[in-house]
C-alpha cells in the first residue's frame, strides 16, 4: 500500500504564524506537526510515501524528511500549486498510486490510541474505500457520516451540510486503485474545492464504503486553528510527560515496525541529543 500525506493549503486559519512557515511544519509540542500524520502512515505499515506541499514550501519538507531513507522508507514529493481541495491529491499522485491501494492522511490530523497500528494495517488490501468515524461534540467543522442502527453508512455531509450527525470523519482514508478514476470525475464544490467527502460519497453510492468507528479511547485531533494547535500541544505534553513515551515520533515508529535497525536508530538518536529527543531514542535501545 502507498501513502499520500497532504501538507499543502494556505494555513489561513493559523495566520500570521503561517505567513512565513507551512502550517504542517509548526511545532505541536516537541515536533513539527507533519510528524504525527507521517507516524500514522508508518504505523499502517506504509513504506512508500508521497508528500504533497505547496511549491514554495517543498524545500523545507525535504530538509526535514529527506528521501525517507533514515526511516527505512521512500519519501517523494509533489507540489500543489493552489489549494484546490484534498481529493486533488489523487490527481497529483496518479502516477504514484500506479495500481496500488493507497492511504491519504491530512497533514494536520493527529490520531493516537491503543491498537491503532493493527487496526490500520487491516486496510492494506481495501476493496473500495474505508474511512473512520469519531464522535465529536461539535461536528460542524468536519465531514460527517450518518450511520444506521447496524452502524452502516447511509449518508455523508461536509461542514454542516446535511446530514446532521455527531460522527465526524477523520482525515485518514484508505482506497483501492480506482480512486484515481473516481477523483478525475469530481467537480469542484461550491467553495471551489475537490472535496474528499464527494469522493467518499461515490464509494457510498456504489455500496463500497466501509466506515469503522474509532473506539472511545482513541484521540483524534484536527489541528486547524490556533486553539486546536495549543490543545494538541498540551495533549501531547500531558501524555508524554506522564508516561515517558513519545506520541508521533517517526523514528520510534520506524524502528518498532522493523523499517530501521538498532544501528540506524542510534544514528538518529545521536544526531538529536541536544534537545533530549535523541536521548529518548537512545533509551529505547536500552529498554
Ligand atoms: O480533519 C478532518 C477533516 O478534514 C474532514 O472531516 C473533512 O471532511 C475534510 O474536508 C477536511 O476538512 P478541513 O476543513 O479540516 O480541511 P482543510 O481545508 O483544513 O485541509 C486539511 C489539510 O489538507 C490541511 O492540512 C491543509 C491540507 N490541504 C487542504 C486543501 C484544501 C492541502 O494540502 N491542499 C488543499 O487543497
Amino acid at each position: 500500500m502507498r501513502g499520500i500525506l497532504l501538507a499543502g493549503g494556505s494555513g489561513s486559519r493559523l495566520q500570521p504564524i503561517t505567513r512565513a512557515v507551512s502550517k504542517q511544519l509548526v511545532p505541536v509540542y516537541d515536533k513539527p506537526m507533519v510528524c504525527y500524520p507521517l507516524s500514522t502512515l508508518l504505523l499502517a505499515g506504509i513504506r512508500d510515501v508521497l508528500v504533497i506541499t505547496t511549491p514554495h514550501e517543498q524545500e523545507q519538507f525535504v530538509r526535514l524528511l529527506g528521501d525517507g531513507s533514515s526511516l527505512g522508507i521512500s519519501i517523494t514529493y509533489a507540489a500543489q500549486r493552489s489549494p484546490d481541495g484534498p481529493a486533488q491529491a489523487f490527481l497529483l499522485g496518479a502516477d504514484f498510486v500506479a495500481g496500488e491501494t493507497v492511504a491519504l492522511v491530512l497533514g494536520d490530523n493527529l490520531l493516537y490510541g491503543p491498537g491503532l497500528g493493527s487496526r490500520l494495517r487491516r486496510f492494506s488490501d481495501v476493496d473500495g474505500a474505508a474511512v473512520f468515524s469519531c464522535r465529536v461534540a461539535d461536528p460542524t467543522p468536519y465531514g460527517v457520516v450518518e450511520l444506521d442502527d447496524a452502524g452502516r453508512p447511509v449518508a455523508l455531509g461536509e461542514k454542516a451540510e446535511p446530514p446532521s450527525s455527531c460522527h465526524a470523519v477523520p482525515g485518514l482514508y484508505f482506497y483501492s486503485d480506482d480512486v484515481v478514476d473516481h477523483a478525475r470525475e469530481l467537480e469542484p464544490s461550491a467553495r471551489g474545492e475537490l472535496e474528499i467527502t464527494d469522493l467518499n460519497r461515490r464509494y457510498l453510492d456504489e455500496g463500497r464504503l466501509q466506515v469503522e468507528e474509532l473506539p472511545r479511547g482513541t484521540a483524534w485531533l484536527d489541528i486547524g486553528t490556533v486553539d486546536a494547535m495549543n490543545d494538541a500541544s498540551n495533549f501531547v505534553r500531558a501524555v508524554q510527560q506522564r508516561q515517558g513515551i513519545k506520541i508521533g515520533a517517526p523514528e520510534e515508529v520506524a524502528w518498532r515496525m522493523g523499517f530501521i535497525d538498532d544501528d540506524a536508530l542510534r544514528t538518529q538518536g545521536e544526531a538529536l541529543r541536544a534537545s533530549g529527543y535523541g536521548d529518548y531514542l537512545l533509551d529505547l535501545l536500552g529498554a
